[in-house]
């Protein structure tokens, strides 16, 4: 099968040398990336700036700002079977960005942030979409209800859930699986190596061919 997975964060920026960020590591894609091709799956990483290893054998996209995400997942989505958004998009963006470094001054400074564009929801909005379509959700509280709402607001086939303060930056992290057709599935706690390897074995037991069905539900196949 092919994937494309998206990992660490993106950098939204202010001036030439300042920008907004957070505090993904991009160790959840990697492993999952890492995991696919062990299992002997084709993979187009697409990452934004991280302290990792560069994968052998996955193709690397490389990206820093959201709309460069965007475009990169928009232009390799459509050849994937499976497409894993583990990525830390931000979710807003300077309205403008000053050619300038920016001085300082004595008075109080706001910034005006814009929407970024939402990667997940405008593939979830694809028409005749034929691959699987996996989110990744970082909450710190009432973590399957939110889930649940992100994973049906941008349409997508799973939604693996984790709380944010467990699994960032962190070599562990816990998961709950949310499917389509309603099931939920806990992995306790483990390093992010084993947890991806555990992904993979359920993301490829969806035959991509069940999208040539009509109102297909999806859940896990036994
Ligand atoms: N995502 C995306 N594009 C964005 C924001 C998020 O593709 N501009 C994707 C992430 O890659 C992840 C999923 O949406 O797969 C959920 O991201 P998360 O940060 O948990 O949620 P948000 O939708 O940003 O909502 P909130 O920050 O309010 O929790």
């Amino acid at each position: 099968m092919r994937f494309l997975v998206t990992a660490g964060p993106t950098r939204e920026p202010i001036d030439p040398v300042r920008y907004i960020s957070n505090r993904s590591s991009g160790k959840m894609g990697y492993a999952i990336a890492e995991a696919a091709l062990e299992a002997g799956h084709d993979v187009v990483l697409i990452s934004g700036l991280v302290n990792l290893q560069p994968l052998r054998g996955a193709k690397l996209v490389s990206v820093s700002t959201s709309d460069e995400m965007f475009n990169a997942v928009h232009q390799h989505a459509g050849g994937c079977d499976v497409c894993v958004l583990c990525a830390a998009v931000a979710d807003y963006k300077p309205a403008t960005l000053s050619p300038l470094k920016i001085k300082k001054r004595d008075e109080e400074f706001s910034l005006e942030l814009i929407p970024t564009r939402d990667i997940l929801a405008s593939l979830g909005g694809w028409r005749d979409r034929r691959f699987l379509l996996v989110g990744f959700a970082a909450e710190t509280h009432d973590l399957q209800e939110n889930a649940v709402k992100k994973l049906r607001a941008k349409n997508c086939d799973i939604m693996v859930a984790n709380d944010a303060r467990v699994g960032m930056e962190s070599d562990e992290n816990e998961l709950l699986v949310l499917f389509r057709g309603g099931e939920i599935k806990k992995i306790p706690r483990a390093p992010k190596k084993i947890l991806a390897r555990e992904l993979i074995k359920i993301f490829s037991k969806f035959d991509t061919k069940m999208f040539d069905k009509k109102n297909v539900t999806i859940s896990e196949r036994n």
